[in-house]
């Protein structure tokens, strides 16, 4: 900032300062002698006019002696303000007639006193220093018939000159400070804005928009060039970044050292509604299963090092039967590490709350799907009542007055106010899990003062990428009056400031892929000898909950396409699509299911023979483990998102590679797209586009997935969900630390206050 200021000063000053000297060493001395070139000129005219006014009748009383008539002549010349003295000489160059005011050491000869300073030659011949000042001489010669009878000499005043002179010189050096000081700013303009050109044509750069897409095929010049430039990019781009974290690598034990140092065992708070177990009740007792969320596998990976609480809805149906008196359960149940306290909700509440206003209203809101938000008065209702319930939750959970409360997504946009309320000293860090829209689509929301306001009870609020951040700050700038620093991106609102910032979440590692124990062999013909399939037979695998934000549609289009475009791959190529079933009490939700599969079963009709089958749908649950063997067992991983958060599927299914092999085919609408730039990356909506991609991913020689592979992984490796975590709570420390030493200034202040009162 302060290397900013003192560039932008001297860019103000170097043009002014430039000005300036040509104008004093250049322009003014050039303009003193032109002006008095022209000056002397005129004179020069003048005098030659009048001489010739004054010889006729001269030459009569010259010969006649007429010294009165000559006297009166001279006087009344002279009465003409410039012409400061008049002299008649005669032939033997003696003044004869002669005005008062004619300088007796002028005479009749030239010795002129010349001052040559700053005079050009043709000022030099004309002026003539005298003690009262510079005068201009011309002599005329005068003659009858031929004869020459003498010589007029005219004296012309010159100081008026130097007024004038001075004067011009004013309004020059004027006229050029306000030149200088217009120059200037411009250089400084120009500066700036081409400064925030370059740099967002550095980021546009390194999100690799102005590269053409992976898959685009650059002509075969230039190829080799832009691949050398995405290779530098990413490499830029990790450097940058692991830079910020001097070179240590992020790990569950770093977390946790993190949190006993810079947080000195604080208490952590987590609230979400999703729970990370949800325990069933079966026929064969309870069973325990991990739900498909992005966000409970990254917040799970954080709550296993931190060992804190973690509130959330307890939606099982044998969720009860396992809670303690305190509706507390250790959990993992094999290996407990942490507390899971489960709020419960009535059938009322969960639909309003979680069916109705957060994924029939924010969710549809936030995504760029093309489904209408439906927003009705009674969710909101019980969105409000549902957040305070939680916050009361969160509030008889904590034991301190200060914890460190880590609130998740969209179903909690006004939890963090509701708990600042009754705790203010609360660290309380909000993640944003999905995007967040422009200005104009988010202002549909009828109640968006209320969810803003809610949100800015945040101490620090997340986002995944730069871009979500900057429209939130858009948000808020447009529909709260609040008091934003954009270059420290932080909003005080009531207050209170918040800080917001871009934390792009990610994945643990290493994780169970890295620690399992079957091959990529074994994995690859167990899954295929499950489906069927010869030992070589092409595999691509997807991975989703049913949402229509996943472009699953999209997808199987393209399949289609690139079957219809290239049929030798028609029985040599089968798609696997996971989807876990989700918020499926929802129409939009079960209309969509039905067109998946009814799309599912013309594409399969369309190319089988009996037994091959293009694309084979499990709309079911899968553990971690089941996903990995697929990611592992697939040639490609197909995530074509309309939009995405984050996507965290993408990374798993590069964590999950350690043979360094498979191509990742995704959607340039996640915030994965941001940094996975060595993917393939797609516009789903871009049908063709996409089955081109697809079958160039079938084809792709080995060493290429490996170069592409091995990148990716370095960063998922680096860039890792204890980076995540760590980046937001070391900001938490920062400002909790900041508060700290604040209010033992404060108390350092009031103490004598006090004692005076
Ligand atoms: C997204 C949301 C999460 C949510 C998950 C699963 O990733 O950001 O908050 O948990 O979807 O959705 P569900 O409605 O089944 O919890």
């Amino acid at each position: 900032m302060h290397l900013h200021w003192t560039r932008m000063s001297l860019r103000f000053a170097a043009p002014l300062a430039l000005v300036l000297a040509l104008c004093a060493y250049v322009v003014v001395p050039l303009l003193d002698d032109l002006t008095l070139r022209w000056f002397v000129r005129d004179l020069d005219i003048r005098s030659k006019v009048l001489a010739s006014t004054l010889e006729a009748p001269l030459l009569d009383y010259v010969p006649a002696k007429e010294k009165t008539k000559i006297n009166q002549l001279f006087n009344r010349a002279v009465e003409d303000e410039r012409l400061y003295a008049l002299a008649f000489c005669d032939q033997t160059e003696r003044v004869v007639y002669a005005t008062s005011t004619y300088p007796a050491s002028l005479g009749c000869h030239s010795q002129e006193r010349l001052d040559n300073q700053g005079l050009g030659a043709a000022g030099a011949k004309a002026l003539v220093h005298l003690p009262r000042g510079p005068v201009h001489v011309a002599r005329s010669a005068l003659s009858r018939d031929g004869e020459p009878v003498g010589k007029l000499v005219l004296v012309h005043d010159m100081s008026f000159i130097e007024r004038r002179s001075a004067d011009t010189k004013k309004y020059v050096i004027g006229f050029f400070i306000l030149l200088g000081i217009v120059i200037s700013l411009i250089t400084v303009a120009i500066a700036h804005l081409s400064w925030r050109g370059w740099i967002h044509g550095v980021r546009g750069l390194l999100r690799g928009e102005l590269l053409p897409a992976p898959h685009s095929r650059p002509s075969p010049e230039v190829s080799p060039l832009v691949a050398d430039l995405r290779a530098l990019l990413s490499e830029y781009h990790r450097e940058r970044q692991s830079h910020q974290d001097a070179g240590q690598a992020w790990t569950a034990d770093r977390l946790r050292g993190l949190l006993r140092n810079e947080l000195a065992g604080d208490e952590v708070l987590v609230v979400s509604n999703r729970e990370p177990y949800i325990h069933r009740q079966t026929a064969d007792g309870i069973e325990v299963s991990r739900p498909a969320s992005g966000l409970v596998t990254a917040v799970e990976a954080v709550m296993r090092a931190c060992s804190g609480t973690w509130i959330a809805h307890g939606s099982g149906s044998g969720d009860r039967a396992v809670v303690d008196d305190q509706d507390c359960v250790s959990v993992p149940p094999d290996r407990p590490e942490y507390t899971l306290r489960r709020v419960w909700l009535s059938k009322e509440e969960e639909q309003g709350y979680y069916y109705g206003f957060a994924n029939e209203g924010l969710w549809p809101l936030c995504h760029i799907a093309h489904v209408r938000p439906v927003f009705r008065s009674s969710d909101w209702e019980q969105y409000v009542k549902v957040n305070q319930r939680f916050a009361d939750a969160v509030i008889a959970q904590a034991r301190t007055d200060n914890p460190v409360v880590l609130v998740q997504d969209y179903h909690f946009a006004l939890l963090p106010r509701m708990v600042r309320e009754v705790l203010p000293r609360a660290t309380i860090i909000t993640f944003w899990h999905i995007p967040w829209p422009n200005q104009e689509s988010f202002g549909i929301c009828p109640w968006r003062e209320e969810i803003l306001a809610g949100l800015l009870g945040s101490t620090i609020l997340g986002f995944h990428t730069p871009f979500h951040r900057k429209n939130f700050l858009e948000t808020v700038d447009r529909y709260l009056e609040t008091r934003i620093e954009s270059e420290a991106s932080t909003i005080s609102y009531g207050g209170k400031l918040t800080q917001v910032e871009d934390y792009p979440i990610s994945i643990a590692w290493p994780g169970a892929s890295e620690t399992s124990a079957e091959s990529r062999a074994e994995c690859r013909n167990n899954v295929r000898r499950e489906l069927a399939l010869h030992a070589d037979h092409l595999l691509g695998i997807g991975v989703d909950r049913l949402d229509y934000t996943k472009g699953i549609v999209e997808r199987f289009q393209a399949i289609e396409r690139m079957l219809e475009l290239n049929p030798a791959m028609v029985g040599k190529f089968t798609f696997v699509q996971i989807a876990a079933p989700t918020r499926s009490s929802l129409e939009e939700y079960q209309n969509f299911e039905s067109r998946v599969r009814a799309l599912v079963l013309r594409i399969n009709q369309r190319f089988s023979d009996g037994s091959y089958v293009p694309i084979v749908l499990k709309v079911e649950h899968h553990d971690h483990y089941q996903l990995n063997r697929y990611y592992r067992g697939a040639d490609v991983c197909m995530v074509t998102s309309l939009h995405d958060g984050m996507n965290l599927v993408a990374k798993e299914f590069i964590a999950s590679r350690y043979d360094e092999r498979g191509v990742l085919l995704l959607s340039q609408f996640t915030g994965a797209a941001r940094e996975l730039h060595e993917a393939l990356i797609v516009n789903p909506y871009h049908i063709e586009q996409s089955a081109e991609a697809l079958y160039q991913a079938l084809t792709m020689p080995d060493a290429e997935q490996k170069e592409r592979m091995r990148s990716m992984r370095t960063l998922v490796k680096d860039f890792n969900v204890y980076r995540w975590a760590g980046h937001m709570l070391l900001d938490a420390a920062r400002l909790r630390k900041r508060e700290r030493v604040t209010q033992k200034i404060n108390l350092h202040h009031r103490a004598p206050l006090r004692r005076v009162i």
